[in-house]
């Protein structure tokens, strides 16, 4: 019986073909630019936090030197507003050579050296959002060998300044482009998020095939209001969303913006649970040169990190509401699961909660269940199904669990 679910879960995930460029087998983990330093290009003034290359060293510096990268934070990704205002007499995009002296290659090495990867940003159409030059259907090929051949490995291609019909075929065009090059560069697609995110008018079969990662929904920004909207539109379309990722496919619900202004330590919490649940690409937006060590220490999380990086790769679900709370669930592999108890509320003292693994139908195991408080990283003990859970949940915080059968020997902790 046993063995006959497990074949059955095995033929469920591997249903979906994904872009085999053998990349992103589990969602992948990093920085990007966007969402604290948009596009600030005033290096005369402001030159510790404009995009050019002192600030993408900066960064890949305490990557490597502050356990980041041992933890799966590898991609450093420069966002929009990057290159110059033209391109070269051979067609193709340059960086600013004010703000990017040494080059793009250059830049490459310099993060490769340290055992990470370096991402960079195009959009389909007549210009980048910001208003340097796009990528047009006759550009796309160029564009990616000129990435190619700096050694990039990972492309954000995003679609402001182009219509339906021009994604249509873009999109699937600069998949084919990477390809030919022969450079394995993760594709990360913005589509979805210009055709509202759903079908019809978003195919996701498609999609899976062509990219990596796409952009369902609106861009975060530092708020909690955000985070919230966010979480609300991902839960409303969740069937839909669900199956359309999985190993080497994933949806991309934007950046974490923990160690940023905008979210208090309990908020920074619930998004993570929410994005660990979804499994999300973990990309930070934020300042690894003065973030706190309290911001350090949730993104460091190890138990958080492993649920993400679940291999099954199947994204979770909302499954409860009990105005004010909310309960989140993601399978694992092997019998495990993550549950989040989210509390949206914003008043008085934590709200208490009371949950048995049975109420969610976690009951397979009969020799029980061990269980994990996921932020305090604890070992809270072993379960029956029927066993009653007592949680504390703070106002816009979290409460989440790691779940695993009692027979499991390995210790995650
Ligand atoms: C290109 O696509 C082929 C066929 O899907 C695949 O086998 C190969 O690994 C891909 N190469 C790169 C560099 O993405
Ligand atoms: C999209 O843009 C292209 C190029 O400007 C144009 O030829 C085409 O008619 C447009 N299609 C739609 C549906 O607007
Ligand atoms: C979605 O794309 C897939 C793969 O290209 C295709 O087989 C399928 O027919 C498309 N679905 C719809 C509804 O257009
Ligand atoms: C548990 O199973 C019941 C009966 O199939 C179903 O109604 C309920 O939604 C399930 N609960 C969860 C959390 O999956």
């Amino acid at each position: 019986m046993q063995l006959l679910y497990l074949g059955i879960l095995l033929a469920l995930s591997s249903f979906c073909s994904s872009l085999d460029n053998g990349l992103v087998r589990t969602p992948p983990m990093g920085w990007m630019t966007w969402e604290r330093y948009r596009c600030n290009i005033d290096c005369k003034t402001d030159p510790q936090n404009c995009i050019g290359e002192k600030l993408i060293k900066d960064i890949a510096d305490k990557m490597s030197d502050s356990g980041w990268r041992e933890l799966g934070y590898v991609y450093i990704s420069i966002d929009d507003c990057w290159s110059l205002k033209n391109r070269d007499s051979k067609g193709r995009l340059q960086p600013d050579p004010e703000r990017f002296p040494s080059g793009i290659k250059a830049l490459a090495d310099y993060i490769h050296a340290r055992g990470l990867k370096l991402g960079i940003y195009a959009d389909l159409g007549t210009y980048t959002c910001g208003g340097y030059p796009g990528t047009t259907l006759d550009t796309i090929q160029i564009d990616a060998e000129t990435f190619a051949s700096w050694e990039v490995d990972m492309l954000k291609f995003d679609g402001c300044y182009s219509n339906s019909s021009e994604k249509a075929l873009g999109y699937p065009k600069m998949s084919q482009a990477l390809n030919a090059t022969g450079r394995p560069i993760l594709y990360s697609c913005s589509w979805p998020a210009y055709e509202g995110g759903l079908p019809p008018k978003v195919n996701y079969t498609l999609l899976g095939s062509i990219c990596n990662m796409w952009r369902n929904y609106d861009d975060i920004q530092d708020s909690w209001d955000s985070v919230l909207s966010i979480m609300e539109w991902f839960a409303a379309n969740q069937d839909i969303l669900q199956s359309a990722a999985g190993p080497g496919r994933w949806n991309d619900p934007d950046m974490l913006i923990t160690g940023d202004f905008g979210l208090s330590y309990e908020q920074s919490k619930s998004q993570l649970a929410i994005w660990a649940i979804l499994a999300a690409p973990l990309i930070m937006s934020n300042d690894l040169r003065t973030i706190s060590e309290e911001a350090k220490e949730l993104l460091q999380n190890r138990l958080l990190i492993y649920i993400d990086q679940d291999s099954l790769g199947k994204q979770g679900k909302r499954v409860a509401k009990v105005n004010p709370l909310e309960v989140w669930m993601r399978e694992l592999v092997d019998e495990q699961y993550a549950v989040a108890v989210l509390n949206k509320g914003t008043d008085g003292f934590p709200k208490r909660f009371f949950m048995s693994l049975a109420d969610l139908n976690i009951t397979k195991c009969a020799l029980g269940y061990k269980v994990y408080d996921v932020f305090e990283q604890e070992f809270l003990g072993n379960v029956k199904p029927e066993t009653q859970i007592q949680m504390n949940i703070n106002p816009t915080g979290v409460f989440m669990l790691f779940v695993r059968p009692a027979s499991n020997r390995f210790h995650p902790l």
